[in-house]
């Protein structure tokens, strides 16, 4: 017999406890531990007779898959793999505001000239979604709404034959399942809920976009058990104050997860941004020290990106270290070699390290061009408004060679820049000369060497600001 029993589910990160306490064992979430009833079923073993034997096949299948579902919407294709997959889940995550309605309100109404298209919103009653598609301008795409947040009426609505193709749920913190009794946004009905609509959704072969709100520390909300639970994940982040907003995968069965898609939020809703570099350049003074254009990789796409860093003089006694955009561990050790091999002093100095545009770099190619900015900050000395810059330090100063050189190369030469400092090539792959993208090529082998080109660069006064901070 079926018998009742109590655990308590963290609602930050999802870990079960069987006692109550105040704080998570597992993430040290405060008062966030929630009462749910679990149905255990006694210990009973399976009798193998009992079941019905399932059919085992070989991987080649007869079937071509279905096609995928291309928005037309080239920067969330190309991060989905080519499209959306018939009979999938996508979770798509974000900040409140950031515009995750705005892009899937967009992304539906293409969709839905070439199939039927659902939008389902728990958060907005259908007035309000109304006036944003006024103001998007797509009033008259045929997408079906509905303002509902009852999961059972949703599957009914649904589940049948001729059903929408793709169905968007806006969003799935929202979702209720009757049946539970723990209330809406809590890990139990969120999970429920998920499992009910793609259940429905493999069925039926719907593409289903699951709308997921993202915690103070930048997960979804309540459950990593949804990221296991549907077929790829995608983050929607920026800056509040930048127009810029990026789509990056996390997590995708059916393509890369490198990927990245780029939108300026305008008055209008979100506009792809087919040439990302030119816009995060487009601030950009060339006359300041402390600026350096790292030539970074996102997926398969060149991205060009300043670097910025402030050295200054500290107030406190233990010096500031802050980093937007890119890993503060990183800049720890970047620092550090600097320190250590190539006899520059930090030591008594703020260092503030921003990418411009709100971009987020995750590559280790970014040290060289990180350590530049450094450099050219301490200094004084400003970087070459035509150079761009990367490679990746080691702990014993050494640059290191990195990936996708050339496509690094021909973005910089298309942007009109006309040097590359990098690291050196392996001499096979340096015979062709055509790679260098009609650049001037600079390799470093050791950081000093970009060190010492700065301070060559800057006049003797501030190399003895350098050797005495005040
Ligand atoms: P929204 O899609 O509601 O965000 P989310 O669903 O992620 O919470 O986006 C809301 C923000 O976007 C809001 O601050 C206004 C802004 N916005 C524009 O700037 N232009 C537009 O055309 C639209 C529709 C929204
Ligand atoms: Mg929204």
């Amino acid at each position: 017999m079926a018998k009742r029993n109590k655990q308590y589910v963290c609602q930050s990160c999802g870990a079960v406890a069987a006692k109550w306490a105040g704080k998570c064992e597992s993430c040290g979430g405060w008062n966030t531990l929630v009462e749910e009833i679990i149905e255990v079923a006694g210990p009973k073993s399976l009798n193998p007779k009992s079941g019905r034997a399932i059919d085992l096949v070989g991987l080649a299948g007869q079937d071509t898959p279905p096609p995928r579902r291309v928005s037309g919407v080239a920067e969330i294709d190309r991060v989905l793999g080519g499209g959306l997959v018939p009979g999938s889940a996508v979770l798509i995550g974000g900040d409140p505001g950031i515009g995750k309605s705005t892009l899937l309100l967009q992304v539906v109404a293409r969709l839905s000239k070439a199939g039927r298209c659902a939008y389902i919103s728990g958060e907005e009653a259908i007035d309000q979604v109304r006036m944003r598609a006024v103001r998007l301008g797509v009033t008259a795409a045929p997408v079906e709404l509905a303002a509902s947040t009852n999961v059972r009426d949703i599957l009914a609505t649904l589940d049948a034959a001729d059903g929408p193709d793709v169905v968007v749920i806006d969003s799935i913190q929202t979702m209720y399942v009757e049946t539970l009794d723990s209330a809406p946004g809590t890990v139990a009905q969120v999970r429920a809920s998920a499992q009910e609509l793609i259940r429905l959704a493999k069925k039926r072969g719907i593409a289903l976009l699951l709308v997921g709100h993202v915690t103070k520390e930048g997960t979804i909300a309540g459950p990593r058990v949804l990221e296991h639970m549907v077929d790829t994940v995608l983050y929607f982040e920026g800056e509040r104050g930048h127009q810029f907003r990026i789509l990056r995968g996390v997590k995708n069965r059916f393509g890369p997860t490198d990927e990245i898609g780029v939108f300026e939020m305008t008055e209008a809703g979100l506009m792809e941004v087919p040439n990302p570099s030119a816009l995060f350049l487009a601030d950009r003074r060339d006359d300041v020290s402390g600026a350096v254009v790292f030539a970074g990789m996102e997926g398969t796409r060149p991205v060009l990106v300043e670097i910025q860093a402030l050295v200054a003089p500290s107030p406190f006694g233990t010096p500031r270290r802050a980093v937007i955009g890119w890993d503060s561990g990183r800049l720890a050790m970047v620092t550090a070699v600097l320190e250590a091999r190539c006899g520059l002093e930090f030591t008594g100095r703020d260092v503030f390290l921003n990418v411009a545009g709100g971009l987020k770099i995750t590559e280790p190619a970014a040290d060289l061009a990180v350590a530049a900015a450094l450099v050219s900050s301490l200094t004084g000395a400003a970087s070459a408004a035509d150079t761009v810059v990367f490679g990746e330090i080691g702990l014993s100063a050494e640059v290191r060679a990195v990936g996708q050189t050339e496509s690094r190369l021909k973005e910089a030469a298309k942007l009109g820049f006309t040097r590359a400092i990098m690291p050196a090539r392996r001499k096979s792959k340096n015979a062709g000369a055509g790679l260098n993208a009609g650049l001037q090529i600079e390799e470093i082998g050791q950081v000093s060497t970009l060190a010492e080109k700065f301070l060559a660069a800057e006049n003797g006064a501030s190399v003895r600001r350098l050797a005495k901070p005040h």
